[in-house]
């Protein structure tokens, strides 16, 4: 007999429409949708169209009009500053109105685009539900990257109003972000209508007359705005995230499918009830940050936590434990980076014992691959379940999960179990072909897409076509490889593109390789992501010099290390690279970068029956143990 699990999933593929629209009854609607599913321009499939509604209402008003006024909403912890701050949902309706008043009067309207360069405050919450009030689209940018890349966001989504602080905090250092966003907004070359500062008091910043505006200053002469109702194919928010190449890909959010979607899953994957509290420990950022720091948590009622701080350091790595325990969070999600680090610090899970962590009942973990050993020492030391779970920022909610809101599956270490209800899931080869189970190959979606995954790329419809819908017709790529086994359970192995997997950032390789590129001594060059311990993959270089450069090797990795950092910013984490004669290729002149990466992890691998030169195998090998790796770490 199917059991609840195999029940539902199945419904949701016999009748999606039936499925998702049953699903959107939890919402609420200021105009009812004409059709679930308009099916009729592929790949472009839009969800609920003719519906209005509005995201900020959904996630905060009503709850106030239901009478959860009084309830925490958003409970900022930063350990880092040493604040703490709970904001109510009445309070935080209030901040939100006020805020949506503020960029109205700084002439935002439906459909223009803000820009939010903050850290880990309760002002990126606060600008993010005001965007959605108002029907302005927002675009987060993370904290970590340089000028460039904040610049090349500029440029692409032509905002109105940027929003940012003085300063963001890292361990042992104050980030300035000033000069970084006044760099980016020259480098853009774009006109804003304003730039909106929050003062943080570890540092402050000299305000443009003019241009700036003081966020404490604009949000008290602010007048309150109502939620106004857009379209639910009208887009909520645009995320940039890492494609193969410098230029990242605006990933687009609309509004109705992703409040039904998100909301669906709190209750069914996360299995997390309105009024208790959920924490997922991330950045604002990240997808992760969107979806479940902000948004669902709101729409279902929870109180979430908004965390500055790291696992480990801040002061300790107990800190995840204390919080647990005195917000009374039901239900974490984090990457297994944050756990790993903390396993190193307290390997024996002392800290846990000084807590009472009666309340958690499941932990979550995504972004990277979950290693089999911290999985073991997550449940070993927390006895609870621990739940692998795997997405995209394209998707925006979970693919493969334990849904154990519906039914809670044995658990296979390895795999984010099964498809999630409304995936599709396919493994395929080249030719587009089903693999049967065991065979690895592309983890692909058969379209359409479900509710919440992103319609198109910002200004990019042919790119959206062309990077995810070409290579396999009536299918989404994930540009995962994997496979699925007997019982259907998901197995994700690699990525198939140039994507590492950083601390669970996700980063391009080819990104970087532009950036050393541009070095001046550097004639070619390939970046690789190598295995770490800590962090999963870490990024590593490979130089060929040009002819006659006869510099310190040193003294040019230094330079492209630095110049990284200041293109793409610290979070790329980009440390090593390593000076080479030549690099390994195919006869047809393609790097065998895969072939480097087993080399440096120390995996067997076939000598590739393409490879112009074998001999070049032994000197990259030679340079890997040079810094460090190909079992010289
Ligand atoms: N603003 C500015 N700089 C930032 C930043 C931010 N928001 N976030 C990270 N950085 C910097 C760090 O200070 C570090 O700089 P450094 O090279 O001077 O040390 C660099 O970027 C790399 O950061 P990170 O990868 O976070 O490494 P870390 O050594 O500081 O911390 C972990 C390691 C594992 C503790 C940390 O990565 C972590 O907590 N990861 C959780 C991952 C996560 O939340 N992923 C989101 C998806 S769920
Ligand atoms: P991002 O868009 O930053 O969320 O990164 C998405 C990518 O991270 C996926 O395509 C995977 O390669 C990887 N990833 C995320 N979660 C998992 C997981 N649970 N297991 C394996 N890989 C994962």
């Amino acid at each position: 007999m199917a059991g609840k699990f195999d029940e539902v999933y199945a419904r949701s593929l016999a009748d999606p429409e039936g499925f998702w629209a049953e699903a959107a009854e939890d919402v609420v609607w200021t105009k009812r949708w004409d059709k679930v599913l308009d099916d009729s321009n592929p790949p472009f499939y839009r969800w609920f169209v003719g519906g209005e509604c509005n995201t900020c209402y959904n996630a905060v008003d009503r709850h106030v009009e239901d009478g959860r006024g009084d309830q925490a909403a958003i409970i900022y912890d930063s350990p880092i500053t040493g604040k703490q701050r709970t904001l109510t949902y009445s309070q935080l309706q209030d901040k939100v109105a006020r805020c949506a008043g503020m960029l109205r009067g700084f002439g935002v309207e439906k459909g223009d685009r803000v820009i939010i360069y903050l850290p880990m405050v309760p002002q990126a919450a606060v600008s993010m539900l005001a965007c959605a009030r108002i029907g302005a689209v927002h675009s987060v940018v993370f904290g970590g990257f340089a000028a460039n890349e904040l610049a090349t966001r500029i440029t692409d989504a032509k905002p109105k109003v940027i929003i940012s602080a003085s300063c963001g905090i890292e361990p042992g250092r104050v980030i300035a972000y000033k000069p970084l966003l006044d760099g980016a907004i020259e480098i853009s070359g774009h006109e804003l209508n304003k730039v909106v500062i929050v003062q943080r008091e570890q540092e402050t910043c000299e305000l443009i007359e003019g241009r700036d505006a003081d966020w404490k200053e604009a949000m008290e002469a602010a007048e309150p705005a109502d939620c106004v109702p857009v379209a639910a194919t009208d887009p909520l928010y645009i995320l940039y995230t890492s494609g193969t190449t410098g230029e990242p890909k605006g990933v687009v959010r609309d509004n109705g499918g992703h409040l039904v979607a998100l909301k669906w899953s709190m209750k069914n994957i996360y299995g997390v009830d309105p009024g208790e509290t959920y924490w997922a420990a991330s950045d604002v950022g990240w997808v992760v940050g969107h979806s479940y720091i902000v948004y669902a948590p709101l729409f279902r009622g929870c109180a979430s936590i908004l965390f500055e701080g790291k696992p480990v350091g801040t002061p300790d790595a107990g800190v995840f434990w204390r919080i647990i325990s005195e917000h009374k969070v039901s239900v974490m999600f984090t990457a297994p980076t944050a756990f790993r680090a903390i396993k190193k610090e307290d390997p024996q899970g002392e800290l846990i014992k000084k807590y009472d962590l009666s309340n958690f009942r499941t932990l979550f973990l995504a972004g990277e691959r979950l290693d089999p050993d911290t999985l073991k020492w997550a449940e070993d030391n927390l006895q609870i379940p621990v739940i692998d779970h795997w997405w995209q920022t394209e998707t925006g909610w979970p693919i493969g999960a334990n849904c154990i809101g519906i039914e809670h599956l044995p658990i296979k270490p390895g795999s984010p179990t099964r498809a999630v209800p409304g995936y599709d899931l396919r493994i395929l080869d080249p030719d587009n072909n089903e693999l049967p189970a065991g065979e690895l190959g592309a983890v692909c979606i058969k379209l359409p897409l479900p509710p919440g995954n992103f319609p198109t790329l910002w200004n990019a419809d042919d790119r959206f076509v062309e990077a995810y819908m070409a290579e396999y017709p009536g299918h989404y790529k994930t540009a995962d490889a994997g496979y699925l086994d007997e019982d259907g359970y998901i197995f994700v192995m690699t990525r198939t593109d140039d994507i590492i997997n950083v601390a669970g950032h996700r980063l391009s390789t080819g990104a970087m390789e532009e950036v050393l590129a541009d070095h001046p001594d550097v004639a070619e060059c390939a970046v690789i992501g190598v295995a770490d311990q800590l962090k999963g993959q870490l990024p590593l270089g490979f130089l060929v010099l040009s002819a006659g450069v006869e510099r310190s090797h040193d003294e040019i990795v230094g330079e492209v290390v630095k110049m990284v950092r200041e293109r793409i910013g610290p979070v790329a984490a980009f440390k090593t690279a390593t000076v080479v004669a030549r690099l390994p290729k195919t006869r047809s002149g393609k790097i065998l970068r895969g072939t480097m990466q087993c080399i440096a992890d120390c995996q067997d691998y076939k000598v590739p029956a393409t490879i112009d030169d074998p001999a070049i195998l032994s000197e990259i090998e030679e340079a890997l143990q040079g810094v460090g790796y190909a079992g010289k770490g």
